[in-house]
């Protein structure tokens, strides 16, 4: 299982020596918490501008985008420029089908594509999609900010998804969102998520590697 280290929670007079610590901890992705105020009501675009133009000079551990914004095609233009691995926009922001299926092909110009849905939001409003898209990312905490628990009803979401993927022979891949940590890492692995983003557990860690690895264990 991947682990997507979450820089939301990053302190910023501290920020490039963290980035280091979690590349010498082998996290897999950086995961990038792009609000813009509107969608959510945190706005985290500039400093997510910041610290993505920082890790490309730092590292070539791939950026995990997550874009909690209505504007999406705004928010891939100013990130596309970081080359991230992949960008993921939300499910809830689009109007409709069509322009779900125009942001998957606008993204699909610059990295891979995710779908990410919130806690309240059916898994199978997101099923038609799966074809197109590299993974789904399944939100277990309202998006917005760090450091909450994680919604335990959010777990029978992921066990629902992996079946109808692993049903319909299907390669798209499951990332979880929000309160992940050691006493819950192990659940969802057998609820068969493929990358757990982490954000509080491991920015407040002591030992990153330790950390990680424990993590990466599930
Ligand atoms: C919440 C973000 C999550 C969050 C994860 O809106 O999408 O990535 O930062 O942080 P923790 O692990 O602290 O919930
Ligand atoms: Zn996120």
């Amino acid at each position: 299982m991947d682990i997507s280290a979450s820089i939301l929670s990053v302190k910023e007079e501290e920020a490039i020596h963290t980035f280091y610590r979690l590349e010498l901890a082998h996290i897999d992705y950086f995961h990038i918490d792009v609000m813009d105020g509107k969608f959510v009501k945190n706005n985290t675009a500039e400093i997510m501008k910041i610290y993505s133009d920082n890790l490309k000079n730092i590292t070539n551990i791939p950026l995990d985008v997550h874009l909690m914004v209505q504007d999406v095609k705004r928010y891939v233009d100013i990130f596309s420029s970081n080359e991230p691995k992949c960008i993921t926009f939300h499910l809830e922001a689009a109007k409709g089908k069509q322009e779900v299926l125009d942001l998957i092909n606008y993204i699909k110009q610059y990295s891979k594509v995710g779908i990410s849905i919130k806690p309240n939001t059916n898994v199978e409003d997101v099923y038609e999609y799966l074809p197109l898209i590299h993974n789904v990312l399944v939100m277990t905490v309202e998006p917005g900010k760090g450091g909450q628990a994680l919604i335990p009803e959010t777990i029978e979401k992921i066990k629902t998804l992996k079946k109808y993927i692993e049903e319909n022979n299907l390669d798209t891949e499951i990332e979880a969102d929000g309160g992940i940590g050691l006493d819950n890492i192990k659940e969802l692995k057998e609820a068969g998520i493929d990358i757990a983003v982490v954000g509080t557990t491991l920015i407040n860690a002591k030992d990153y590697k330790y950390t990680v690895n424990k993590l990466r264990e599930g």
